[in-house]
């Protein structure tokens, strides 16, 4: 492959959850150092439109954000900052509440603006707001790869059930990768059984289980001191987790450069809301 940094078209994944706090933004955030780190250039951009947080993780304060290059009063060039080479972020504003629910027309505006954005990197990573609002769908929807983040409370488990199940119903989305978060190996086992079971008897279809993160404190402190895990504790327990799942969802991508040549990082992109 004689272009490596864009060899294959970029790839998006969302990372969602039915549940909120199951830990998006985080496992976002550190998907992309892990990716970067392994030579896969990515842009990290702040989908919840109505509490983004992407930036306070990394003690940003951008004057420039998402809202702003979709109302026309800045580029995008203007809004997306670097973090480390080879990894980018488009930052939210938070505290916007109009956005979690766009009309078509910005969503239109939004992907048009992002066909271009994305090129050069390999992996555009939505970190996607909790629930079901329309926005989120849209951008599940769309995304290439799907992220379910799921704990293994039982609450956790139902709210991200709910979400495939919306997401089939209302588009026949069926491809989900799950990830389960703060768990062992065996909880995560566990938990995932219990929800690929539930898809297949309620709705027809198989997940699959990308893996899991252990429960780490060193992740408590990283929020607190707003440094991404993958830099404050690079060798910590869910830092290898995460490194795990960054080599599979790069090896998916690698798999899969054929069937994603000459596609656009939205697949669906432009096509109406059904
Ligand atoms: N593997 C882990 N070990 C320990 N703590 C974790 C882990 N993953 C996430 N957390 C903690 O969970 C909290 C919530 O994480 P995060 O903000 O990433 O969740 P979220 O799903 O993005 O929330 P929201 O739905 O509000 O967007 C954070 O304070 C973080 O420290
Ligand atoms: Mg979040």
């Amino acid at each position: 492959m004689s272009d490596n940094i864009n060899p294959g078209g970029t790839v998006s994944l969302c990372i969602m959850s039915g549940k909120g706090g199951v830990g998006k933004t985080n496992l976002s955030l550190n998907l992309g150092f892990s990716l970067r780190d392994q030579g896969h250039p990515s842009l990290l951009m702040d989908c919840d439109l109505g509490l983004a947080n992407l930036d306070v993780l990394l003690g940003l304060a951008p004057e420039k954000n998402l809202q702003d290059m979709l109302a026309g009063s800045a580029q995008p060039h203007e809004v997306v900052q670097t973090i480390e080479p080879g990894l980018d972020i488009l930052p939210a504003a938070s505290g916007v509440p109009e956005m979690v629910e766009m009309d078509q027309n910005q969503q239109a505006a939004l992907f048009d603006k992002l066909t271009t954005l994305v090129s050069g990197y390999e992996f555009l990573i939505l970190d996607l707001g909790a629930g079901i609002s329309g926005t989120v769908l849209s951008l599940a929807r769309m995304a290439q790869m799907r992220v379910v983040l799921v704990t293994p409370e039982p609450t956790s488990l139902t709210d991200g059930y709910a979400i495939i199940k919306v997401l089939h119903s209302r588009f026949g989305v069926r491809d989900f990768l799950v990830v389960v978060n703060q768990a062992t190996s065996q909880e995560s086992k566990e938990t995932f059984q219990r929800l690929n079971t539930a898809c297949k008897t309620f709705l027809g279809f198989e997940l699959v289980h990308l893996g899991h993160v252990r429960l780490d404190r060193s992740m408590t402190e990283a929020v607190i001191n707003q440094k991404p895990l993958a830099r404050h504790a690079p060798n910590c327990s869910a830092i290898k987790d995460i490194t795990e799942l960054a080599m599979r969802i790069a090896r998916y991508r690698q798999e899969n450069l054929d069937a994603l040549q000459g596609r656009q990082a939205l697949k669906n992109i432009l096509l109406p809301s059904t």
